[in-house]
């Protein structure tokens, strides 16, 4: 209770909300950026080191852009060994790679024309292509196939979240939620936000080494509290169905997401 000290120090920062998985909350937006990216250049040093290489799947969305961005600018991020680096996309939308809406487009803009990664480790998917999603598994497993079996997985996840719990294209009710023994799969239809995309499937995000939600802003809160407090099912609240096999699962939120009441 406040005695009326004009001096006395509030402190507004939020309780940690209980996710599942293990929980980051930065001070600000800004820091939770670097949270997740000092934790990819953390992991792919480590992959690196282990099996020459590091599997990384980006999503889109605006919240990881700026942090695609401060990768290639800031000095911090100069260990990052975008040479030995494979990267992935999580989830993309059905439109060519120079549409402002494609999820490539964007991160290869940021990251591809910046960064010393060699073309041949660089895996879009071509969305418009009718069979964009059995190329993609094929590629997938192609590529990942190099490595010993066992760790023949993507090492880092790098997902976002909509305001109604989606993640990749997982939307919620939506047909992709239901495919277990695929890798990438299409997902259309009235419960998908237009385009249509094409996203990484459960049963592959869930095998992943390491899986990070990014998660920032006020318009994510409502979302987070029921994650936290709610009894929804995975088909209501698709990133509830995000749970790594063998693997660790990292929430980063900013106070601001994880506030409630907001
Ligand atoms: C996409 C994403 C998607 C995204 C969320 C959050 O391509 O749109 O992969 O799952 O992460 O929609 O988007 P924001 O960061 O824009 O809120």
């Amino acid at each position: 209770m406040s005695d009326g000290n004009p001096y006395e120090i509030i402190d507004d920062t939020p309780e940690t909300p209980r996710l599942p998985g293990q929980v980051v909350l930065s001070e600000d937006a800004d820091q939770a950026l670097d949270a997740i990216g000092m934790d990819i250049v953390h992991h792919a040093k480590a992959c690196v080191r282990a099996f020459g290489d590091f599997h990384l799947a980006l999503s889109g969305g605006s919240t990881p852009m700026p942090l695609y961005e401060r990768m290639m600018i800031d000095p911090a991020y100069r260990e990052m060994p975008w040479r030995r680096t494979h990267l992935w996309i999580v989830d993309e939308r059905c439109v060519p790679f120079d549409h402002e809406k494609s999820n490539f487009g964007q991160i290869s803009e940021l990251i591809c024309d910046h960064s010393d990664i060699p073309r041949s480790q660089v895996h879009p998917i071509h969305a418009y292509e009718p069979d964009a999603d059995v190329r993609y598994e094929k590629e997938l497993r192609e590529v990942l196939g190099w490595r010993e079996k066992g760790h023949d997985r993507l090492d880092f996840v790098l997902l976002g979240m909509g305001d109604d719990g989606h993640t990749a294209s997982l939307f919620p009710h939506s047909p992709a939620l239901d495919v277990r023994d695929r890798l990438a799969c299409f997902n259309r239809g009235p419960a998908v936000t237009p385009p249509d995309r094409v996203t990484m499937t459960y049963g592959l995000i869930n095998s992943a080494r390491f899986v990070g939600a990014l998660v920032v802003g006020k318009k994510k809160a409502p979302m987070v509290h029921r994650i936290a407090n709610g009894m929804e099912t995975p088909r209501e609240i698709p990133i509830k169905g995000i749970a790594p096999v063998g693997g660790e699962f990292r929430w980063y939120l900013d106070p601001e997401s994880a506030r409630w009441p907001v």
